[in-house]
Order: C-alpha cells, then structure tokens, then sequence
C-alpha cells in the first residue's frame, strides 16, 4: 500500500515511517524539515521536501495514495503563543490542505493528529473525550480546529477520518537541543551531562507519559481499524498512567544511576496541574493498548541516549 506521512521527518513520524516501512509499505514523506531531521527518514522512504500548507507541494506527494499520516505540525506551544500566525498556518490551514488535497486524490483514509491540549486543564482526571474541551493556546486552538475539519470531512464526503489526541509521547530521537523541547529528554540530557535539572514549579504537575512505540502502533491499528467503528471519531492515545515530574527524574535517575536534587524555577503559567487519559475509547474503536510500561520505555530512551 502507498501511504504519505506528513512531519516523517520528525520525532514521532519517523518511527512511523520505520514502522511502515518495515511492514512493507511504500512510504513517502512530506516535511519541510523545520524541526525534523533527513537522516531521522529510513532508507526505504522518499523525502518530498515541502510545506504541507502549499497545495501544489501535497497534491505532488499525494499521487497513488490510499492513506495519509498528517502528523506535521509547528507543535511548540511556547512558540504558537509568540507566533500565532505561522503556527495556524501549519495546523490549521496545513490540515485542510491535506485534507482538501486528499479529498480530491481519492484517499480512503486520513489519519490526523491532534493533542492534549485541547482539553485545556481537565476537571475529570483520568479524562474521557468526551469531557469539556477549553483550548488555552493559539497551539491548542489550531490542533482543535484539525478535529473538526477531519469530522467534517468524513461527514461531508465520507473520506474516513481519524483523530488522535497523544499525551506527551517521548522515546528515542526527542531532541533536548531546542527551548522549547519536551521534559524527558531535558531531564536525561541534564543527568548525562553533570547538570542541575531545572523543575518549574513544585515538580508534583503529572503527565500521561507515552512510549513512542506505543504511539506508533496507534496509528498503525487507526490505519486498520473497520470504517464503521472509527471513522469520524477522536481517541485518547496515552500510556495511561499518570506520573509527576519528580517521580520522572527519580526514575531517570534509579536508571542512570546518579543523583542531582534539581533546581526549582518559577511554575510556568498556565501549566496543567494532572494530565492522565481515558483510553477505553481507542480500545473498543481501535483495538490498541499501550503496552510498553513507564520504566521500560525511560530505559529504552536513555540507552539510545547514551549510545548517540
Ligand atoms: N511529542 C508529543 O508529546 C506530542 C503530543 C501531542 C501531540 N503531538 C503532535 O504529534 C505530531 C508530531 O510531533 P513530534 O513530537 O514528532 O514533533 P516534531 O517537531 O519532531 O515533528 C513535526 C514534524 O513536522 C515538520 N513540519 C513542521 N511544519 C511543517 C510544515 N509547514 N510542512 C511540512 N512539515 C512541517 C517538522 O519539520 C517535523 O519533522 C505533531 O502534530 C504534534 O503536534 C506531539
């Protein structure tokens, strides 16, 4: 089967790719590189370089396409509350692009990727989809906006559409080289190199912390899963758990075998108190189940670490 993943440059679309690619499928990607990686894209799959909010760019990467992957996106919230503009340009216009695109190539399915934080802080901890959705980022509005038009687009034109709101996903090739890079391989990365981990607020703020193997194997079981269980929907994709961010650098630490009190600094505002989901949902519609356990997958992640 030929399948285009847009943002398979990146982080977690290239251990996609490498998932796909593996089962045998004809990969392309389409990334503009901005904070993904050429040499991240296994040898199997062809790099098409290009912005998926330029319709000519995906209409190219598009031909002979059954699915497409759309995890492209400017994903920095920090960065969407400076950069409004540029970071609504990638997921909200980049979304109906590949949307509208994949409409008009006759794809059978779009699996899209949305996020957490769309919930905005929820009251109800382990969180349903269902629960009240309070966006508090222009990152979050536009990952909002992406749900609805692939709802939309499954209503109106009966292209099968899922969404998938991932929870803090890490695993190999998560970057700690950027300011706005994610918790885990900032805490590795500190601990590897003798520095003081830097912990905003109190460190007892939980995430839902996601192997990115798990991740992965969502979007392989949403590329499968029966039209009629999962076509227009939205799920949960999360380990599951929730864990604090001093329990993360204890862990980190227990693995490594070292240990560096970290430095508090000031809490980040509008940082969420818990984060943990409901994943029933995805079981039922997707048949898929986090199943690398929370240790394992630090592991795992500090070994490609320490190996790099
Ligand atoms: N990492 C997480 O914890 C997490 C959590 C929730 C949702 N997500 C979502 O998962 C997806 C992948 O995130 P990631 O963590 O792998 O980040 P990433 O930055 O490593 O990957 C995003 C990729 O998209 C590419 N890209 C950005 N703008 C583009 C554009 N205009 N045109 C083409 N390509 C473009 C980048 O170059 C990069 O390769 C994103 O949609 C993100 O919003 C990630």
């Amino acid at each position: 089967m030929r399948v285009l993943v847009t943002g398979g440059a990146g982080f977690i679309g290239s251990h996609l790719v490498d998932a796909l690619a593996s089962r045998g499928d004809e990969v392309v990607v389409i990334d503009d590189l901005t904070t993904g990686y050429a040499d991240n894209i296994h040898p199997a799959a062809r790099l098409a370089e290009g912005d998926v909010a330029d319709r000519d760019a995906v209409d190219a990467a598009l031909a002979g396409t059954e699915v497409v992957f759309h995890l492209a996106a400017a994903r920095a919230v920090l960065r969407s509350v400076q950069q409004p503009r540029a970071t609504d340009r990638t997921n909200t216009a980049g979304t109906l692009n590949v949307l509208e695109s994949a409409r008009e190539a006759g794809v059978r399915r779009v699996i899209s990727t949305s996020s957490s934080s769309v919930y905005g802080g929820a009251v109800v901890v382990p969180t349903l989809e269902s629960a009240p959705l309070v966006p508090r980022s222009p990152y979050a509005v536009s990952k909002l906006a992406g749900e609805h038009y692939a709802r939309v687009y499954w209503e109106l034109h009966r292209m099968e559409t899922v969404s998938l709101r991932l929870f803090n996903v890490f695993g190999p090739r998560q970057r700690p080289d950027s300011q706005y890079a994610a918790v885990v391989p900032l805490f590795i990365d500190a601990l590897t190199s003798g520095h003081i981990p830097e912990v905003h607020g109190d460190g007892r703020q939980s995430r839902d912390f996601t192997y990115v193997d798990d991740t992965v194997a969502a979007y392989l079981a949403a590329s499968q899963a029966p039209a009629e269980k999962c076509a227009g929907r939205v799920y949960n994709v999360a380990g599951g758990r929730e864990y604090s961010l001093l329990e993360l650098l204890a862990a980190l630490e227990t693995i490594l075998g070292v240990h560096l009190p970290p430095r508090h600094v000031d809490a980040r505002p509008g940082d969420v108190r818990r984060s943990r989901a409901d994943c029933a949902a995805a079981a039922t519609g997707l048949g898929w189940v986090a199943k690398v356990g929370f240790e394992e997958g630090l592991a795992r992640t500090v070994g490609w670490f320490v190996q790099r």
